[in-house]
């Protein structure tokens, strides 16, 4: 009988296997030589040695997620942004240039256009709906474009052959953040790019409750490049983490496609609700990119709805105070409906007639549209837009 708690007995034998992952938390791993750990680092034989370099959770968490791009070798980080830091200093060296899209999520965007450059890294942002803006911004020191194939807030789709011939044409590394479209529309590298980032955070976990990132790259030597970034800067995530996320991916497709057939829906109500002036979504024939949004996403317009309420700020936050079960938080890709006003949370940092050059007023939301019974979450909202719109 063993009477100290501190002595770890050994993991109890089974003849049968648990049918869910079990969490494995240890820090680190006992090799039973020098030899064997030899042959571990040698890539000879399969094994962990420390969590920050890799451990099962993360390596099943990160294998799922590449059997869903289409791809091997991919790796799970601590956040979606460890993940775009992790392949940008993966790939880019001092004095290099990098073309971003120009609505990519606030902190990438901050990233390239104020943290990179102090490493002596610089970026020039530009649109990604249109090839020639994207031309003009290319430089000698030009190495890689990061663009999101779905632009947020606004929902603009970036010409994504355009921009991959381009950097075929100038030998560029495209960078895919596939967070807003997902692997369920569009897989970013079978269809061209060299690397893929996801906040696995939103869709593929989808419950709100943990911060996890995704990235994969076509070539193994890079991959390796972005990974020891990744070891280095301790940008890995940890076990429970990853079993969370693993554990919200297996519901993901069922997720997607109830999320999208209410976005489809909601988006068609709140175009006839008066009180609203416009209605953004992927699918519907009137917005601007409809043709190449059906073309590279297949009809899959995913759950993100943007629309813009006639009365500006006024009415935007007399609207929120209408829907109190409606969560106004700065998320997306939660089993539950989220709202977003860009202008008081991701472009707050911009000026009024910067926002109103990228399409947004004060009265501009953002609809992360969840999983729930359609007919009430389509009340909810008309209940609370007549109320603030009279
Ligand atoms: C498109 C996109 N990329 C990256 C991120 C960053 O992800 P995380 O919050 O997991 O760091 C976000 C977060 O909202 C995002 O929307």
């Amino acid at each position: 009988m063993n009477d100290d708690p501190v002595k770890r007995p050994p993991w109890p034998e089974s003849a049968s296997r648990p049918v869910v992952t079990p969490i494995s938390p240890s820090v680190v791993y006992s090799s039973p030589s020098l030899d064997a750990l030899d042959a571990q680092y040698d890539g000879e034989v399969h094994g962990y040695a420390y969590s920050r370099e890799g451990h099962p959770n993360a390596e099943v968490l990160a294998q799922k997620i590449d059997a869903l791009e289409g791809t091997t070798g991919g790796f799970i980080t601590g956040s979606g942004m460890a993940a775009v830091t992790a392949a940008l200093l993966g790939l880019l060296n001092h004095g290099d240039h990098i073309i971003g899209g120009d609505q990519l999520y606030g902190r990438s965007m901050r990233l390239l256009t104020q943290d990179l450059p102090r490493f002596g890294i610089t970026a020039t942002l530009a649109d990604p709906t249109d090839v020639n803006a994207m031309r003009a911004a290319i430089r000698p020191e030009t190495r890689a474009i990061l663009v999101e194939v779905v632009s947020n807030p606004t929902l603009r789709v970036a010409d994504m052959e355009g921009i991959q011939a381009l950097a075929r044409e100038h030998d560029l590394t495209v960078i895919v953040d596939n967070t807003f479209t997902t692997p369920r529309a569009y897989q970013a590298l079978l269809r061209g790019a060299d690397i893929v980032v996801h906040s696995v955070t939103k869709l593929l976990a989808g419950h709100a409750d943990v911060l996890l990132g995704y990235v994969a790259a076509k070539d193994a030597g890079l991959n390796q490049k972005m990974n020891d970034v990744a070891v280095t800067m301790g940008f890995t995530a940890s076990p429970f983490d990853c079993w969370l996320g693993e554990r919200g991916l297996m519901s993901f497709n069922l997720r997607f496609d109830k999320a999208q057939e209410n976005a489809v829906l909601l988006a068609d109500h709140l175009a006839g609700l008066e009180g609203v002036a416009r209605v953004l979504y992927p699918m519907r024939p009137d917005h601007p990119d409809h043709n190449r949004a059906a073309h590279l996403l297949g009809g899959k317009g995913g759950n993100m709805v943007s629309f813009e309420l006639s009365g500006g700020r006024a009415a935007a936050n007399a609207m929120v105070l209408a829907a109190p079960d409606l969560a106004f938080a700065p998320t997306l890709g939660d089993i539950n409906t989220t709202l977003s006003n860009p202008a008081t949370s991701s472009h707050r940092a911009l000026s009024p007639e910067a926002r109103a050059a990228l399409g947004m007023s004060d009265g501009f939301f953002r609809v992360s549209v969840g999983c729930e019974e359609i007919a009430p979450l389509m009340d909810v909202f008309t209940r609370a837009i007549k109320a603030a719109t009279g």
